[in-house]
């Protein structure tokens, strides 16, 4: 048996693969690899192991004349062209829970950090700028405690979110495909979440019905005071607008961990807003998380390769 991966992942993965005696094809540089370079090494592979930075389309998938199990190390699945993969016979595997608490650690980080402008005043300090001991004016925020949190999308990350939020004893609205009967929150439209919420955090999937769901409309009917919160797939905003709202003041602030391109430009018109927090798509990103993804996609891998139930099967 024969599998490519597709991204730089870790040794010691690797070589358990190695032990179950399958060859490995293996990509090692930080950026992702050209399509040319999927397409040549795809051909004779009975499994693939790929993340969010390689798109397996339906020309990866027709190229690929063996395969039996694609595993995804991550829990999205856009870059993935999983109806043509299924309708092959081709399994799906990702890694769903695992990371669950420690994205909605992240998402509570950028709500505190933009609302309290942690990093604005991390920055005036290096740059030399705080001049005066303590000011009854100076670099005044908003409560975190106490507000409205809206959800867009009650799923597993957006439940974890949820129960963060009532340890600061905010308010809960949410939008979801259904009610949720586990959880003490308002079930209210998406026009009211974006008119209540102080803070509107996403965490929905990327596909075609929330493909720029956050447009200038929608961020139109958003408080002057709330923040947008994005840690889910970035082409869930349209950046222009949001540009927009920010330049026009339209909502207050944002903090973004995705973006519709990434990296982002340098010089892209959202690193011009202090009251914008970035951070590179770390959602899942501590060394605990990426190891238990790191299990379970492999684990999902093998299986696959020895036709048993996948682990996280999509
Ligand atoms: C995923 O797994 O899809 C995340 O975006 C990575 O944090």
């Amino acid at each position: 048996m024969k599998v490519l991966i597709t991204f730089r992942f870790f040794d010691e993965w690797v070589k358990k693969i190695v032990e179950s005696g399958i060859e490995v094809i293996r990509w090692k540089e930080e950026k992702a690899p050209p399509k040319k370079w999927i397409l040549d090494n795809v051909i004779n592979v009975d499994g693939i192991l790929c993340t969010l930075n390689t798109k397996i389309d339906k020309e990866v998938i027709s190229a690929a004349k063996n395969l039996k199990v694609i595993s995804t190390y991550s829990v999205g699945f856009d870059h993935i062209d999983v109806k043509e993969a299924k309708s092959r016979g081709i399994r799906v595997g990702y890694t769903p829970e695992v990371l669950t608490e420690t994205t909605a650690d992240l998402i509570f980080g950028l709500i505190l950090a933009v609302a309290r402008r942690i990093v604005e005043g991390d920055k005036l300090i290096r740059e030399g700028k705080w001049m005066i001991p303590w000011q009854s004016d100076f670099l005044l925020g908003y409560d975190v405690y106490g507000k409205t949190l809206g959800i867009i999308g009650m799923g597993r990350i957006g439940k974890a979110v949820y129960r963060r939020a009532k340890g600061f004893n905010m308010r809960v609205v949410y939008t979801s495909r259904t009610k949720k009967d586990d959880i003490d929150a308002e079930f209210v439209s998406f026009e009211e979440l974006l008119k209540q919420s102080d803070f509107v955090v996403i965490t929905v999937d990327l596909n075609e019905s929330t493909y720029h769901m956050i447009n200038e409309s929608t961020l139109r009917l958003m408080k002057k005071t709330a923040f947008l919160i994005n840690a889910s797939r970035g082409k869930v905003v349209d950046e222009k607008a949001l540009v927009k709202a920010l330049e026009e003041k339209w909502i207050a602030g944002a903090a973004l961990d995705v973006f519709e391109e990434e990296p982002i430009n340098k010089d892209h018109p959202l690193l011009r807003f202090s009251n914008v927090v970035l951070t590179p798509h770390i959602g899942s990103a501590t060394f605990e998380t990426r190891h238990k993804m790191a299990e379970i996609a492999v684990e999902n891998l093998l299986r696959g390769l020895r036709e048993e139930k996948l682990v996280y099967e999509l």
